[in-house]
């Protein structure tokens, strides 16, 4: 297997709730290396560029809302099958129907309030991991 990089945002609800360093726990013991961090209030318009592929649905402007309505921790991390993983220990997107274990299930609220996201495939992870971090902020 390979070692990928894969972004990673800790989100409002977790913040909130000053859960950022039991979900860093989580990365970290599920064999991630968290490589870049910081803690940013995400403008709208940040907000709308990265939640853009679902600009035409219908929860798009309360997603944007949600995503800007306090701080979150956006993260790169590095591991084998880093991705992939990532997905897994998150569990599924409404924390009703994560797996036991995981951290939305853990932590989550609910479908908007699901404490975490990660991208979905290494073309995403990319684009994201380059749209909040410059070169130099990412230490492997
Ligand atoms: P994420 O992007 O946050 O890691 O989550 P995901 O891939 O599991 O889910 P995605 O389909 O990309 O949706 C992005 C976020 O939008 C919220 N959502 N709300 N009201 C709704 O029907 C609805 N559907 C999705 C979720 O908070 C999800 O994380
Ligand atoms: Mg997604």
């Amino acid at each position: 297997m390979a070692i990928e990089r894969t972004f990673s945002m800790i989100k409002p609800d977790a913040t909130a709730r000053n859960l950022t360093g039991a979900i860093n726990a989580r990365l970290e013991q599920a064999g991630l290396r968290i490589i870049a961090q910081k803690r940013i209030k995400m403008t709208r318009e940040q907000a709308r560029h990265f939640y853009g592929v679902h600009a035409n649905k219908p929860f798009y402007e309360e997603l944007v809302s949600y995503i800007c309505s306090g701080p979150v921790v956006v993260q790169v991390l590095e591991g084998e099958n880093a991705v992939t993983l990532n997905r897994q220990i998150m569990g599924a997107t409404n924390p009703l129907n994560a797996e036991p274990g995981t951290i939305r299930k853990e932590f989550g609220i609910e479908l908007s309030q699901n404490s975490i996201h990660g991208s979905d495939a290494l073309e995403t992870a990319a684009a994201e991991i380059a749209y909040f971090f410059s070169g130099s902020e990412i230490v492997g």
